[in-house]
């Protein structure tokens, strides 16, 4: 990020994020995003769920609406998805090609967007490696227009905190005493700082993080949940174990960082370890997933997990956001 493209806070990004009269203006962060704003979102995502094979659910929500989609890091499954929502809710979607675009030529993020605006765009969905930019964005575009975060550094994802929190919901029902652990790259992973501060507004209050020390987040940045080194010690008792993979691209000095083989004989998630959690426990994982080192690759295959479901769901999360910023649009 250049000088002229400030911070912004989670304070700033929650305010911005609603407009005046509640109803989803931009989606930038979960925290501090109110329980039945969540909620609708979740009863919203529910409804376009279908059972696989039956064709995938169709409204004309979003006819005559632009998505534009740029991603200025890389992404399969957030793109895919958000490219498809945006399809079987009627608009018209622009995949920005952003290695080619006049970004790479010097062009700063605010002229990117004024001109996508100009081509009356109308929901931007923005990744990029600085903390930040969707904030800065959105406190820059004209009324009309919204701004989805689709991944921000490792501060924040917002729809994939979305479709974790889905996914849970459907199997555990509610979020009343469950026990959840992360393992892994917690220190560099937004899906963590999404995920789990939807889960503590939801009502969660038992969450562990396990990593090795040199990926441990600082004691404040969830000051709710306890930081563990241990795996056997953080899996005991969960219901929810997500997976995280090594952020290597977010890691500037590797020093600290375990070999490979030394972090799956200490951190790797398995069907022995898995044993230690409750019997009913789901692997959830949001993917690239690296087997072998974060993952065994048969528990990610197993009855256990439901990796392939967190995916399914970020489509309908994804529709559901679409849906409801569209529908503050019309309103503005
Ligand atoms: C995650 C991301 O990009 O933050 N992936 C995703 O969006 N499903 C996690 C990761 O890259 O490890």
């Amino acid at each position: 990020m250049n000088a002229a493209e400030p911070d912004q806070t989670f304070e700033d990004e929650a305010s911005l994020q609603l407009n005046d009269d509640g109803s989803l203006r931009h989606l930038l962060t979960l925290k501090g995003l109110d329980h039945s704003t969540l909620v609708d979102l979740l009863d919203e995502a529910e409804s376009y769920l279908r059972p696989e094979g039956a064709l995938p659910a169709r409204s004309g929500a979003l006819a005559g609406r632009t998505v534009a989609n740029l991603f200025f890091e890389p992404s399969t499954r957030t793109r895919a998805s958000f490219d498809l929502a945006g399809k079987r809710l009627g608009a018209d979607v622009l995949n920005l090609d952003v290695n080619t675009s006049s970004r790479k030529k010097g062009e700063s993020i605010l002229d990117t967007i004024y001109t996508l605006e100009a081509m009356r765009c109308d929901i931007m969905v923005v990744r990029d490696a600085s903390a930040g930019v969707p904030a800065y964005i959105a406190k820059h575009v004209k009324d009309h227009v919204s701004i989805l975060n689709a991944g921000e550094s490792d501060v924040s994802h917002p729809t994939q905190g979305l479709l974790d929190l889905l996914t849970i919901r459907r199997h555990k029902g509610n979020f009343d005493n469950l026990t959840v652990a992360f393992v892994g790259d917690i220190r560099h992973s937004r899906v963590v700082r999404s995920t789990a501060w939807g889960l503590r507004t939801l009502g969660v209050d038992s969450f562990r993080l396990i990593s090795p020390p040199a990926m441990a987040p600082d004691a404040d940045d969830m000051p709710f949940a306890t930081i563990v080194d241990n795996l056997e010690e953080g899996l005991a008792g969960a219901d929810v174990i997500m997976a995280l993979r090594i952020q290597r691209e977010r890691i500037g000095n590797l020093d600290g960082i375990p070999s490979i083989d030394e972090y799956f004989a200490n951190f790797g998630i398995s069907h022995d370890r898995m044993k230690l959690a409750k019997p009913d426990a789901i692997v959830m994982h949001p993917g690239p997933m690296n087997r072998g080192i974060e993952i065994e690759g048969a528990l990610a295959d197993s009855a256990q997990s439901v990796i392939t479901e967190q995916v399914a769901n970020g489509v309908a999360v994804r529709m559901a956001v679409l849906a409801r910023v569209a529908q503050s649009l019309g309103r503005r």
